[in-house]
């Protein structure tokens, strides 16, 4: 193992694990870089969890900074990638799917998914968000953070006591429940995709106008119509036409009829 397994680890959170029944290896930290670049070190045999308080170079999607504070969950759980061609884009709407259900069950709070990674409260405040990478050792890694107490000083952000006014499960106990239920659900994923009609339950966005960017490019606009079950998102683009989109970041923040009328009356 390399030095950096070697940090300070958080005995009480492996402990608490265990107690969970979670029968895989897990690995908690006081601090890491990021629990994604800790996962791609510990060459196990997946599945296994690594859990950290504090990570000093987390980061989201496109290489974003992911800056959580310390009560915020931050786990990545590695799981075998059997056939690399199963590995749909939208593995991260189906986790967040997971989440959604999960945090229902134990602290009854209706979270939305927002294509393709995000975790939202009805209001469209951001409580979290997931990370899917993939090492060439084939392994699937899938981070996720939650902010569950504190709420982190970026925009329009939110977390999960602020929403509910409840006693939130603390890191180990919520990652146990994700990954539990990660793990046995994996294959139905692979096997079947997303069900539409659950993800048509949580989605965010269902029949707004929205801009879809590559980074800072526009690349598409049009009315958010959903997913199709590999988890493209389908955008009306112009009366009576569909457009399905792999990859990009949606922003529901444009003007209804400016969009309406660039649907309507294309200009190019
Ligand atoms: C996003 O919204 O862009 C995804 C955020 C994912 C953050 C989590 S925190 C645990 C894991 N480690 C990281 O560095 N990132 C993910």
């Amino acid at each position: 193992m390399s030095d950096n397994v070697k940090q300070a680890r958080i005995p009480q959170w492996e402990q608490e694990l265990k107690e969970q029944k979670f029968s895989w290896p897990v690995f908690a930290f006081e601090e890491v870089a990021s629990t994604m670049d800790m996962a791609r070190e510990l060459l196990l045999t997946p599945p296994y969890l690594v859990l950290a308080r504090r990570q000093s170079h987390g980061r989201g999607r496109s290489g974003k900074v992911w800056n959580a504070p310390d009560d915020a969950l931050k786990m990545t759980l590695a799981l075998p990638i059997h056939d690399r061609t199963k590995l749909a884009e939208g593995f991260s709407l189906y986790v967040g799917i997971v989440i959604t259900k999960i945090l229902k069950a134990t602290i009854n709070v209706d979270l939305k998914v927002k294509w393709p990674n995000d975790i939202f409260s009805a209001a469209g405040k951001k409580v979290g968000g997931v990370l899917i990478e993939t090492t060439s050792e084939n392994r699937l890694l899938i981070g996720i953070g939650l902010n569950t107490i504190s709420i982190p000083t970026i925009r329009e952000a939110t977390s999960l006591y602020s929403l509910t006014g409840k006693t939130v499960p603390e890191s180990p106990l919520l990652a146990s429940q994700i990954a539990h239920a990660l793990i046995a659900t994996y294959q139905d994923f692979l096997s079947e995709g997303i069900s539409k009609a659950e993800w048509a339950k949580v989605g965010y966005g269902i029949g707004k106008h929205a801009r879809v960017y590559d980074g800072d490019a526009l690349k598409l606009q049009g009315v958010f119509q959903g997913i199709t079950e590999k988890g493209e998102a389908v955008f009306e683009t112009a009366h009576d036409v569909t457009t399905n989109i792999v990859s990009g970041t949606l922003r529901f923040d444009c003007d209804r009829d400016e969009l309406h009328e660039a649907i309507l009356h294309p200009s190019g």
